[in-house]
């Protein structure tokens, strides 16, 4: 059983320092990559406060689909260049949203979601998916948290590339 040392009130560094070693200990030598996103997925809801949804969306004949995730049911497909993760997959490029209601084309899978980050996964030249993160509360991200999840994404794929990538 997995018994995480994370505990409440951690200024954000060392929290996302936590993470990363965390994730780093459930994922070494495993090669199931849907085992090691999903359980990715519940490290990060369980440990962040304020979230309402925390997962990837993997890409699959060039769009996103949705993979491993934690929260309400959430949209399956979203192309590449729509929305918050198909933008930020499109520009390879982390998309920080300090409100989803000013950001044109965002896709609204929980009506509850203010604020949302999400993180392209690339290894090498190949866009593998997005991280996304989202919250109820206006402004929840910021270069913090954008600092600690890219260093989440590669520690997940400097495993990812020992995978099968689920494809
Ligand atoms: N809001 C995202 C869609 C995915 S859900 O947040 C889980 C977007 O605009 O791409």
């Amino acid at each position: 059983m997995h018994q995480s040392k994370i505990v409440s009130g951690l200024p954000k560094s060392r929290l996302y320092a936590e993470l990363a070693q965390e994730l780093g200990s459930l994922i070494a030598g495993e090669p199931d990559l849907t085992a090691n996103l999903a359980n990715a997925a519940a490290l990060l809801f369980h440990s962040l406060p304020d979230l309402n949804w925390a997962g990837f969306y993997l890409l699959k004949n060039g769009e996103l689909v949705v993979g491993p995730f934690q929260g309400r049911p959430a949209c399956v497909r979203i192309s590449i260049g729509k929305g918050v993760c198909g933008t930020a997959a499109e520009r390879r490029a982390t998309l920080l949203v300090t409100d989803v209601n000013q950001f044109p084309g965002h896709i609204a899978c929980d009506a509850a979601s203010n604020s949302e980050i999400v993180v392209p996964m690339i290894a090498g030249d190949e866009l593998l998916g997005v991280l996304d993160l989202d919250s109820p509360s206006l402004r929840r991200f910021d270069i913090e948290d954008q600092a600690g999840l890219e260093e989440f994404a590669r520690v997940l794929l400097s495993e990812w590339r020992t995978t099968d990538r689920g494809r």
